[in-house]
């Protein structure tokens, strides 16, 4: 089969959510002359201020998503909660990465975990809790545990640390009653991520692993390259690559892992960038949004290599409240550290929590570039 037409530069992509992942995908698109229209049930959010023209409409608006696709030719997702319906309708007309059926398994995280088995992908003791009489039968070696609701979680929402079934009952309760998986614990000793892409022939692209530290379930760093060993990292990478085969992915999606001893286990994917891979905007030689822009045009993909090693600190809305004069964080004494890159996401408003921006900074060595970002969080009050 012959390769497919690359879109030339000038054509309109589509991009489904309007926050800080679609505002990059957006930079990087025009940045190669593309143009982007956005579709977002908020008119100024930070992707529909860069977009080219937007779309203000809810996910599930049929006439609204009918008209995006008249006038796109290939459409991508920047939150794995577009309902995948919606891209199953945009499909039957235009090329649509991720697909709909791979966002439907990463929506869901009882379909997730049953991917992840079926797959022969390694991951920790978990159990589906589906209805509160499923707690009677669960194997005391699963606690302590990490109750999570199937849907709509993000940065440690819809969560809840439990220590015996009794615990875990009140959590089910507590959230409604709502579909769950029950995790064991696992006693890791780091976090890892990593990302890869597939194009539309196959062809699979992975950068190199993160190392990701998480405070309060929402990620704090990510440091570049991640300190672990060669061989564990070529597992990570082949387990990444396996996966995406496996799921017969289109487009930029992000495995997170944990490490324990010499064990890896999966935790959860993305189907789209993923904050633990803002850092490639300066280190790589192709970003994760570079990359997105590629495989939706059927370019051919480029190069992940790492440039130099990176570490990206998040800027939460804490740092506006938490700065010495409050609501005015030290921007310029953060710019004067050497290699130190600032990204803010155009938010209205800071709140405590919310991801309201990242500094990644890079130098010639790990250790300097951890000196760098220390130096970061210390300006911004983080931590
Ligand atoms: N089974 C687990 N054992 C230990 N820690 C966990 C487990 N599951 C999640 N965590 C911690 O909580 C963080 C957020 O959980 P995750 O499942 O990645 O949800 P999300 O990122 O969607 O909020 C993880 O990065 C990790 O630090
Ligand atoms: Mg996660």
């Amino acid at each position: 089969m012959a390769a497919r037409a690359a879109l030339p530069p000038g054509s309109w992509l589509g991009c489904l959510g309007g926050g800080q992942l679609g505002r990059m995908f957006v930079h990087a698109a025009q940045a190669m002359g593309y143009k982007v229209l956005v579709l977002d049930p908020d008119a100024k959010g930070p992707a529909a201020q860069a977009a080219d023209d937007i779309v203000v409409a809810a996910y599930d608006d049929a006439a609204a998503i009918a008209a995006f696709g008249k006038r796109v030719a290939a459409v991508t997702t920047e939150f794995e909660n577009v309902p995948a319906a919606t891209l199953e309708t945009l499909a039957a007309t235009i090329p649509t990465r991720p697909s709909a059926s791979a966002v439907r398994i990463a929506q869901d995280r009882r379909k997730e975990k049953r991917f992840f088995a079926t797959n022969d992908l390694p991951i920790g003791a978990f159990a589906v809790i589906e209805s509160a009489s499923d707690f009677s039968a669960l194997d005391p070696s699963l606690f302590p545990a990490i109750l999570k609701t199937a849907a709509l979680g993000y940065d440690g929402k819809g969560q809840s640390r439990v220590a015996h079934p009794v615990a875990a009952r009140d959590a089910f309760l507590q959230f409604g009653e709502t579909p769950c998986v029950l995790e064991q614990l696992i006693d890791f000793d780091l976090e890892i991520s990593v990302l890869v892409a597939r194009g539309s022939e196959g062809d699979i692209r992975v950068w190199p692993v993160q190392e990701n530290e998480h405070v309060g379930g929402i990620l704090d760093l990510t440091i570049v390259p991640a300190r672990i060993d060669e061989a564990l990292r070529e597992r990570a990478q082949s387990l990444a690559m396996k996966l995406v085969a496996a799921l017969d992915y289109v487009g930029v999606l992000c495995v997170e892992m944990f490490v324990a001893g010499d064990e890896l286990l999966l935790n959860e994917i993305a189907p789209r960038p993923h904050n633990s891979g803002h850092y490639t905007i300066e280190a790589c030689v192709t970003s994760q949004f570079e990359q997105q822009v590629r495989v939706l045009a059927d370019l051919p993909l480029g190069d992940t290599s790492l440039v130099q090693p990176a570490v990206m600190v998040n800027v939460l809305g804490d740092v506006w409240f938490d700065a010495p004069t409050p609501m005015q964080p030290a921007w310029a004494e953060v710019l004067a550290i050497p290699g130190a890159h600032l990204h803010l996401y155009g938010k209205a408003e800071a709140r405590r929590a919310r991801k309201m921006g990242h500094v990644t900074c890079t130098a010639d060595t790990l250790e300097a570039t951890l000196n760098r970002a220390s130096r970061v969080k210390q300006l911004l009050r983080i931590e």
